[in-house]
């Protein structure tokens, strides 16, 4: 059966290499790739440092896919206008960091970029309840955000569930976007995108396959690809 909502594939490019990086966009592009996860980390909301809208320009420039940014960082509201200046479609925050989360997110619309939430595998989903009428993705961490290549934690499909049965009580159609983030491979991803998930991001799954991200994005999508969607929730 054919799907309503296909199933997105956003390579991180943390796992890519940093040397020849439009090289490696360029390659995700080329084998299917739907968007480009850019992860931001400021060594402060998470014990990592990696890139900011300087290189996040470059992507822009070596891609004309959506380039989906995850800040995880503190006191994003400093930097959302710099992120959308760098061309960013797509800027995701963390719960956890924004204590004024409506207005960030308010402010993420009027930089003229498409507002996402993240929420990390301890925060229950139940706290988004009241900003996703507001917002076009919801994020469920499927790790500790921080680095790339750690392990898929088992609940994660259970809580991608919940956020789909919460969206489609507060909200009617269309659904935001429901993205899982860390550890997502051939062997993790179709149990959460059974559970409602239709945008995976992944990092080592892509960049680490040994048949180079060509044979990583077609282990993805041959995972995916007839697992079907879950049935309507109702109210
Ligand atoms: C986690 C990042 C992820 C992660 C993905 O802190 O937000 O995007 O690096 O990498 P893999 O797929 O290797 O877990
Ligand atoms: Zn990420």
């Amino acid at each position: 059966m054919r799907r309503r909502r296909p199933v997105r594939i956003a390579p991180s490019i943390l796992s890519a290499d940093f040397g020849h990086l439009a090289r490696d966009v360029a390659a995700v592009e080329e084998a299917g790739a739907d968007w480009i996860h850019v992860d931001v980390m400021d060594g402060h909301f998470v014990p990592n440092l990696t890139i900011g809208p300087g290189v996040t320009a470059a992507v822009r420039s070596a891609t004309s896919l959506p380039v989906d940014v995850h800040l995880m960082i503190e006191q994003p509201q400093r930097w959302i206008e710099a992120f959308a200046d760098a061309g960013a479609d797509w800027i995701t925050v963390h719960h956890e960091a924004c204590p004024h989360l409506h207005r960030v997110v308010e402010q993420i619309r009027d930089a003229g970029a498409r507002p996402g939430v993240a929420v990390n595998p301890a925060t229950p989903v139940e706290v988004l309840r009241d900003i996703l009428p507001d917002i076009d993705l919801v994020l469920v961490m499927s790790v500790n955000p921080g680095f790339g290549g750690q392990r898929f934690i088992e609940g994660a499909p259970d809580r991608v569930r919940r956020v789909r049965e919460l969206a489609s009580r507060v909200r009617s159609t269309p659904l935001p976007a429901l993205q899982v983030d860390g550890g997502v491979a051939a062997g993790s991803a179709p149990a959460v995108v059974a559970a409602g998930a239709d945008c995976l991001v992944a990092g080592s799954a892509v960049y680490g396959h040994p048949g180079g991200a060509a044979g990583g994005m077609a282990a993805l999508r041959e995972a995916v690809e007839s697992v079907p969607e879950p049935g309507e929730v109702r109210a």
